[in-house]
């Protein structure tokens, strides 16, 4: 048997199965919360905040619904282009609505400034951004996150949705990717 994942390819873990669980217990109360008269939108990103985005909803509790975009930038692997191409489009209109956008991770953040400006034109009643990570000395143009999981430091990591060319993404917590 191949052993997954390969043990020279993960690298220290960062985040726990059980921190993420506890971090995502929190941020879906503070949203029920914040969103007590409101049903909000869920938009996550694909693929990579599918297992959040998931987790999130369930830790809501109160009436939530979820629509999903994919983008993809061009480039290599671990480095975003900064050029961002709409791969699908959201099933309904968000006019009216009040969206969540929920990433993976901020990088640059030019791929949720990209999505914010898409949303913003739909006349949506609200619009808030929530990631799971962000790297710390994140480059600008700054994103306004209104929800946050962790800060990480500048490594590439794996995991939890996050991926290195579509791998990995089933692993149940955050770690430092050490492959080439
Ligand atoms: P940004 O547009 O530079 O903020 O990049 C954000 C996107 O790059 C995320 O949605 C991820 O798909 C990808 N990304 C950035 N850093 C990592 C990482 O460490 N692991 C996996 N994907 C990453
Ligand atoms: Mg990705």
């Amino acid at each position: 048997m191949v052993p997954y994942p390969p043990p020279d390819e993960v690298g220290e873990i960062l985040i726990t199965a059980a921190e993420i669980e506890q971090r995502v217990a929190e941020l879906g109360r503070e949203i029920a919360h914040d969103c007590a008269d409101q049903v909000p939108l869920l938009v996550g990103i694909l693929k990579g905040s599918v297992l959040f985005a998931a987790d999130l909803m369930r830790a809501i509790g109160g009436p939530v619904e979820i629509d999903f975009m994919a983008v993809s930038s061009y480039g290599d692997a671990t480095e975003s282009s900064g050029v961002v191409r709409i791969v699908k489009d959201l099933d309904e209109p968000v006019a009216g609505r009040h969206v969540i956008l929920v990433e993976d991770i901020i990088d640059s953040g030019l791929t949720m400034t990209y999505l914010l400006e898409h949303i913003n034109a739909q006349g949506p009643a609200s619009v808030r951004t929530c990631s799971l990570l962000a790297r710390e000395g994140q480059q600008a143009p700054e994103v306004q996150l209104d929800y946050l999981g962790f800060e990480i430091p500048p490594a590439f990591v794996i995991g939890y949705g996050l991926d290195v060319a579509q791998r990995y993404r089933n692993l149940p917590f955050i770690a430092v990717y050490t492959g080439e």
